[in-house]
Order: structure tokens, then C-alpha cells, then sequence
């Protein structure tokens, strides 16, 4: 009994490994770069999570183009009914002609692979669990607290209390970084106005509640797998975020839960991707769905992404607006704010399970 604690149900001290190949700093990169052909055991998911690894063809990712979105035209209304169809449907969707630069976009890839691809004795420097570290390099977020560790790193920017002094930025990517925020920030007041619409709200209304106050960015590096079979780039998971921008390159293997199949993300060259996240589901009463995606780890690589999680304000409670609520549907959350809302999500660790139902009323 003693051993089965100790050493876990496998016989291994789990819990002395991982905090070894979290000691390195030099993540799953690190572990690449040593040339290993075998994955330790803690990047082992269960059975039951590997079994889904099907894909469907059958349905395909909204793909949504924003040109016109600025005039009173009828294609910013068709627009916004894109976007409501996409929200209420899949809570994915692409977005093509949005307005961030192409060359911003390849930008941004290429510096966050030089980041990763840096000497270890630099990279280390960042690496960092601290959350009052604004700027931090690590691998797997929920490194200590999840069942099994994903194929990935990731170096994280964290605006939630406004903006960063950009000489806080890592040399290699100072100014790809705050380059694409500078579009990213417009592009989000754009969705912002869009969302509100689609919600059938007026223009300014997800502003006016703070839906989408700050930002935390995520930069992941997912290195090429020996055992691609046996791991995940990023288990299953819905984002605890209002909203996410995310930014993937053209390698692939995002995939998002359609009507109870896995589909794939396909990559497209200039496109950025939006995600309803849990916290826009709950104050919308489960108008806008936010669903479950995952990324499989694959043999080729490097893949790079940036995710952009948008916040509400963390000072605010939130509940279901009144506007989505009535006699035949009542609220089905209760009030909470972001900040018990992401303890209760990091607690878990991504373990595949959501954390809306949590706060169900
Ligand atoms: C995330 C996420 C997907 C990707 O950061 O929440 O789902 O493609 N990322 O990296
Ligand atoms: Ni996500």
C-alpha cells in the first residue's frame, strides 16, 4: 500500500521525474534536443483519451471574411450573422481579410520559434511558475497539478494589469511581440462591436460590461514527437477566457469537438482563429457555446501558435445577463467572477473535464 502511494500505481516515483525534467528548464524541447527516442512515462495519457484519435471530414470550421465589416453595409450584417451562426454552433471559427498584417502574423511565428529555439543557458533565464511574473517561459502550465503532461512549451505575456513596458520582452521577440498586439488590440474592439451585435446587443455593450478588459497571451512551441501516438500537443480543453484570438502556423493538428466528432482546424495562411470561451457561454446562459479543442502531437514539427485570451474584468461579478434569461430559461449559472473562475480552472489542471458545469446553478 505504502509503495502503490509512493511510487503510484505504475511503481515509479512519477512525482520525482517530473520535478526533474522540470528542474532542466529546459522543457519538452530540451528533451528533444538530447536526443530521446522515449518519452518519459508522465507524457503517457490514458487509453481512453487516446482512443478518440479519429478525425471527421464531414464538417468544416466556419470560415468568415471580414472585408466590409466597417460600413453600415449589408455585409457587416451578414457578418455578424456569420459570426452569431458560428458562436451558437461550433464556438469556433476562422476569420480571413481581418486586418492584421500577413507579414505581422509570420512575424510573430517566426520570433516565437527563435524564443524556443534559443541556447538553453538564455531560454532559462525565463522560466518561471510564478504568476506574478508577467513575462515567463515554462512547459505545461499544469505541469505538477495534471494526470499527464502535454508535448509542449510555451512562453506566456501576461497583460491582466494593463500594458507591459516591452524592454520586459525577451530580446528575440520584443518587437515581433508588440507589433502584433498593437493589431491584435484593434482586431479585438472590432469582435468586441461584432460579438455585441451578434449577442443582438448594441454596439458598445460587451465593452460596456468589460467583457474583454485584458489580455493573456500564450506562445506554443510544440517540438516534434517520437511517440506522437501516445501523447497530446494539448489535451482536450475548452478555454476559460471570454474570447481567444489564436494565431496557428501552417502545420495543423488543432482540433475542435463538432456534434461528438473531432474535426480539424485547417490551417490557412493569414488567418487568425476565434473561440467563444466558458466565460462568454455563462454570461450569454449557453447562447454562445464554448467548446472543446485539443491539439495531437505529430512527428513533424516544430508547430508554432499564439493564443490571445481575452478577460473580463477580474475586479466585476458575472452572471447570466437578463437579456438571455426568462420564465422558459432561467439563469444557468451562478455569479462569480474571473479570478475564482480560472482558480477553480487551474486547480484541475487540463484533465479533459470542463469547468463551467462547476458553477451551474
Ligand atoms: C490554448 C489552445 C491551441 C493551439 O492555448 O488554449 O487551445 O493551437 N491553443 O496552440
Ligand atoms: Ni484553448
Amino acid at each position: 500500500m505504502e509503495q502503490v502511494l509512493l511510487f503510484g500505481k505504475n511503481g515509479y516515483d512519477r512525482a520525482k521525474e517530473v520535478k526533474e525534467f522540470d528542474e532542466t528548464k529546459g522543457g519538452v524541447k530540451g528533451l528533444v534536443d538530447s536526443g530521446i527516442v522515449k518519452f518519459p512515462r508522465f507524457f503517457i495519457h490514458p487509453q481512453e483519451s487516446l482512443d478518440t484519435n479519429s478525425t471527421s471530414c464531414l464538417f468544416h470550421v466556419p470560415v468568415i471574411d471580414f472585408t466590409g465589416y466597417e460600413m453600415c453595409s449589408s455585409r457587416r450584417l451578414e457578418i455578424i450573422s456569420e459570426i452569431k451562426e458560428a458562436s451558437e454552433k461550433w464556438g469556433f471559427f476562422q476569420m480571413v481579410n481581418h486586418g492584421v498584417p500577413v507579414c505581422v502574423m509570420d512575424e510573430m511565428l517566426n520570433v516565437i520559434r527563435e524564443f524556443h529555439e534559443q541556447p538553453s543557458e538564455v531560454k532559462k533565464e525565463w522560466y518561471s511558475r510564478d504568476p506574478k511574473v508577467k513575462v515567463r517561459y515554462f512547459s505545461n502550465g499544469d505541469l505538477l497539478v495534471a494526470k499527464a503532461a502535454n508535448w509542449r512549451d510555451t512562453i506566456l505575456f501576461d497583460f491582466q494589469d494593463g500594458p507591459l513596458n516591452p524592454q520586459a520582452y525577451p530580446l528575440v521577440c520584443r518587437e515581433a511581440v508588440s507589433k502584433y498586439m498593437e493589431h491584435i488590440m484593434k482586431l479585438k474592439e472590432i469582435l468586441s462591436e461584432l460579438m455585441s451585435e451578434a449577442l443582438g446587443q448594441k454596439r458598445d455593450y460587451l465593452e460596456s460590461i468589460e467583457c474583454m478588459k485584458s489580455e493573456t497571451v500564450v506562445c506554443h512551441y510544440y517540438p516534434s514527437c517520437p511517440q506522437p501516438e501516445l501523447t497530446f500537443g494539448t489535451t482536450k480543453h475548452s478555454d476559460p477566457s471570454s474570447l481567444t484570438i489564436l494565431l496557428q502556423d501552417t502545420i495543423g493538428g488543432l482540433q475542435v469537438l463538432h456534434q461528438n466528432q473531432w474535426v480539424n482546424v485547417n490551417p490557412i495562411h493569414g488567418a487568425l482563429v476565434a473561440n467563444i470561451g466558458d466565460f462568454m457561454q455563462l454570461i450569454s446562459n449557453d447562447k454562445f457555446i464554448s467548446v472543446e479543442h485539443r491539439v495531437l502531437a505529430g512527428r513533424v514539427g516544430p508547430r508554432v501558435s499564439a493564443a490571445c485570451h481575452v478577460y473580463p474584468n477580474t475586479c466585476r461579478k458575472y452572471k447570466p445577463i437578463e437579456e438571455f434569461t426568462s420564465n422558459e430559461n432561467p439563469p444557468k449559472y451562478r455569479e462569480t467572477n474571473i479570478t475564482e473562475y480560472l482558480a477553480h480552472f487551474r486547480s484541475k489542471g487540463l484533465d479533459g473535464i470542463k469547468a463551467l458545469p462547476y458553477f451551474r446553478l
